[in-house]
């Protein structure tokens, strides 16, 4: 072995004895507790047939889209879709990212400047504190949706400053109270940019149009991955925010742009999230029905979106319980540390539309005595 293998060998050997190496795994006839599908899009035999009817419509269709949105990548097309995706949203305008990673990326990169300051609550995505470390802006976390601590953070802000927070934490599935934060942001003349992840379908376009916050936000993150069932992100703002992007943002420029078979994925995805009030009432209740039946003791951390974790504490306990789960038929994810702060080891549960009645009782009575 050379002294990389070397290398590699080592950190791969700590992190099992750490009990924290990941294995990727193929799909399993499971139970769907685990994935981000919440409204059912990704397997959606429906949306597939409106996809590809409109793809055999345009059959002129390149297969991919050559090059960079810069260079030969940039169609009428995704254009055509931003400005729409954008109105749909109540957004002066929008730019599609190949994923969320890389819009976070290319916006907390380029955007603040040295000497500029970014605070971000303590539970953001990694994606954009990686965007944030790529930045030369000062950094500052706040306590996760404590305002007094957020406060604190801007009292010392220097230069143009962004408050980073995401309307529901992927890992807790809470909320940030956005109307307070929005609010203490312009006491202290600070932007806000909000990361709709986990909120697109479950509430709604999202937490910001249902709390009518859109021009109160600077931008809005908005990713295709989740409860659209497809793929990719758009970053929503202002026309001259969508300029700046296309011209700094370097997980914008320097990559291949979509396909057009993803964009028009993308394209139906919104039709049919704007006939899916039925799903999205689904999901509501099913979150409810999980609510009403699970017995926690105080370790669910309290959520109405459609992620729903219980602490077990432990990266060796949380992994034999979610085992265990999974060997009963539920695809439930043990997340350990350091992917979530040690001590907060959970099962990550995730509810969807799809879920059955049924499916929903069992898991929890599996949980319940668990927890007896
Ligand atoms: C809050 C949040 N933001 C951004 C992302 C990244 O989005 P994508 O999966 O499209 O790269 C994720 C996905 O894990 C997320 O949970």
């Amino acid at each position: 072995m050379n002294n990389t293998d070397i290398y590699i060998q080592n950190k791969l050997n700590e992190r099992k004895s750490a009990g924290t190496y990941r294995a990727l795994k193929t799909e399993r006839p499971l139970t769907d507790f685990c994935s981000n599908d919440y409204l059912g899009f990704a397997r959606s035999v429906s949306l597939k047939k409106n996809i590809n009817n409109y793809l055999e419509r345009h059959g002129d269709y390149l297969n991919g889209a050559t090059g960079s949105r810069s260079l030969s990548g940039n169609t009428a097309f995704c254009e055509k879709l931003e400005a729409d995706i954008a109105t749909y949203h109540d957004a002066e305008a929008g730019l599609i990212f190949n994923s969320g990673y890389d819009a976070n990326l290319g916006l907390f990169s380029s955007l603040p400047q040295r000497g500029d300051t970014i605070i971000t609550d303590e539970l953001i995505h990694a994606c954009i504190i990686d965007g944030s470390r790529l930045s030369h802006a000062n950094r500052y976390i706040f306590k996760h949706n404590n305002l007094g601590s957020l406060e604190d953070k801007l009292k010392h802000a220097t230069g143009n400053t962004y408050v980073a927070v995401e309307s529901v934490y992927s890992m807790d599935g809470d909320i940030a109270p956005l109307n307070n934060i929005v609010a203490l942001a312009a006491k202290y003349n600070a932007q806000v940019i909000v990361d709709e992840a986990h909120a697109l379908g479950v509430f709604g376009k999202g937490l910001v149009n249902s709390l009518n916050l859109q021009d109160k936000v600077f931008a809005r993150v908005v990713t295709f991955g989740k409860a659209l069932g497809a793929h990719g992100a758009i970053v929503l703002g202002s026309d001259m925010l969508r300029q700046y992007l296309i011209n700094f943002a370097r997980s914008f420029i320097f990559t291949t742009a979509a396909s057009f078979h993803q964009l028009v994925t993308v394209k139906m995805a919104y039709e049919m999230l704007k006939e899916s009030s039925a799903r999205q009432q689904q999901l509501s209740n099913n979150i409810g029905l999980f609510k009403s039946l699970i017995k926690t003791d105080g370790k669910l951390i309290a959520s109405s979106s459609g992620v729903q974790s219980i602490i077990i504490v432990g990266n060796e306990k949380t992994r034999q319980l979610a085992a265990h789960l999974q060997e009963s038929g539920f695809d439930v994810r043990p997340i350990l540390s350091p992917s979530v702060p040690a001590g907060t080891e959970r099962l990550r549960i995730c509810l969807h539309s799809f879920n059955s009645e049924q499916e929903i009782t069992n898991l929890t009575q599996l949980l319940n005595t668990y927890q007896a």
